[in-house]
């Protein structure tokens, strides 16, 4: 069976909801993947954002081994030994309070947003939620109406109602957007979706201090930026900005799902039992994942070395300023490459020569890679970043 032949069988058979490449990858060690015929990829996608160690790294594969033999999955009625070694260790490196696991990035948004507004409404606040243009916060039905994007809504009417948005990095946007009505604000430190783009570090400290003055609830969402991708375990770490309410996703289970939405004991407090729940979010297999990413990555020093490999990425391509060329931002290894044209024929020729990566935000290259991906598979990755540039001109 060959690439074309799962391809088509996908087209005829998956909801044509993605726009997918012709290509069926069978399986993968560190940061290459290889395809049903034996055709090798640089990953520099990683499952966007998410196998931060890497493909089939041995310790994440030895616990999942392990954890299958013992327990997958029990009700969230029962404790279970991998989630409060979980629970315990998220609350030690983001010195937040309280936990709750989900399986993916949009329903720990979900939980956030539920948990902002049961604060807010136990203060005598209304319930809206502010985001910013250019976010990106999931497709479910609440998160898409915190996304804001018209073009993702469109023929999903009625969009639920208590969302409002305000362009990023606009103080005066933002102060005269609040009312007795808002009860949270939600931000990606980094845009991810978006193509990219960096929070100013004044505008954050303000959005703070804004919401401290109005008790306000300050969403963080690092499904993309958290779990070591930017140089810090949290890319709000940057800034020295502490969240009332956080959310994660992605990296945290390094390809196994799992999310998370943290938050501090003043808001997790007006949440009673009952409030909200979960059958799969946080069951042993998943939380043995993550506590064996976290290990790894403890271990290997990854995220002092996402930074390190980040900068080293940035400075190559700004050297090489490779035509059409604009910019390279990002922190760590969540990295855009904006260039004067839209990236879609770059990423497919890049794809031909063997390198995934993606596009967004129409004219910006992405790669957000393992966090061990190594030096050499950077430097080829941006070799046939520039080559296809260079066939395709
Ligand atoms: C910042 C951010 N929030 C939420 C989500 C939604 O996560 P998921 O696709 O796991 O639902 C994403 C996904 O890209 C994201 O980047």
């Amino acid at each position: 069976m060959k690439n074309k032949d799962y391809t088509k069988r996908d087209k005829e058979s998956y909801l044509q909801t993605f726009k997918r490449y012709p290509i069926a990858l069978d399986y993968g060690k560190g940061s290459r993947v290889w395809d049903v015929e034996g055709r090798e990829y640089i990953d520099a996608l990683a499952g966007i954002a998410v196998n931060v160690v890497g493909h089939n790294h041995p310790v994440l594969v030895k616990q999942l081994q392990e954890q299958v033999k013992k327990l997958m999955h029990i009700s969230n009625f029962y404790v279970s030994k991998p989630q409060v070694e979980l629970s315990e260790k998220l609350i030690d490196i983001s010195g937040l309070d309280r936990v709750f696991f989900t399986n993916s990035g949009a329903e720990a948004v979900e939980g956030a947003i539920k948990i902002a507004r049961k604060y807010s409404h136990s203060i005598g606040r209304g319930g809206e939620v502010i985001s910013f243009e250019g976010a990106f916060h999931g497709r479910t039905l609440a998160t898409l109406a915190a996304t804001g994007k018209k073009k993702m809504q469109e023929g999903f009417e009625p969009i639920p109602s208590g969302f409002r948005q305000v362009p990023f990095n606009d103080t005066t946007a933002l102060k005269s957007a609040i009312s007795i009505e808002t009860a949270a604000m939600i931000i990606e430190p980094i845009q991810g979706e978006g193509g990219i783009n960096i929070v100013d570090d004044g505008f954050f400290k303000e959005l703070r201090n804004t919401c401290n003055d109005h008790d306000i609830v300050l969403i963080v969402d690092e499904v993309q930026s958290g779990i070591g991708r930017t140089g810090k375990m949290f890319a709000h770490e940057h800034f020295g900005i502490k969240p009332d309410v956080m959310t994660l996703a992605k990296a945290l289970g390094g390809g196994v799902p799992i999310g998370a939405v943290l938050s501090n004991e003043k808001v997790s407090s007006a949440m009673n039992y009952g409030d909200h729940g979960t059958t799969f979010g946080g069951n042993p297999l998943a939380c043995s994942a993550s506590l064996a990413v976290l290990e790894i990555m403890e271990k290997e020093n990854l995220v002092q070395k996402a930074g390190e490999k980040g900068e080293w990425v940035k400075s190559k391509i700004r050297e090489l300023n490779p035509p059409g060329f604009k910019q390279v931002r990002g922190m760590g290894l969540m990295i855009g490459v904006e260039f004067d044209f839209e990236t879609q024929d770059l990423v497919a020729k890049m794809l031909e020569k063997g390198v995934l990566a993606n596009a967004t935000a129409g004219n910006v290259l992405r790669f957000v890679p393992a966090l061990n991906i190594s030096i050499e598979e950077l430097e080829k990755v941006i070799e046939v970043m520039v080559e296809s540039i260079e066939e395709l001109a």
